[in-house]
């Protein structure tokens, strides 16, 4: 099964991709092209890298002092 249809990934290859260390949606994209087409497979990637890091798309900020 294919996530990203633009470019043929499937999900095997994106999970390659993240084992191999992606943790952002430009890394996935310079490793193997999914998400730099349509976009409309950005949230399942998202959904991906979420799993293997469950701050993926947090916004993290340092306390005030
Ligand atoms: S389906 Fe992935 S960029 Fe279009």
């Amino acid at each position: 099964m294919f996530v990203c249809i633009c470019f043929a990934v499937s999900e095997a290859r994106l999970a390659e991709v993240i084992d191999g260390g992606a943790r952002t949606e430009e890394e996935v994209g310079d490793a193997c092209a999914a998400g730099t087409g349509c976009g409309s497979c950005l949230d399942r990637i998202c959904d991906r890298l979420r799993a293997a890091d469950p701050l993926h798309g947090l916004e993290l900020r340092e306390p005030a002092a």
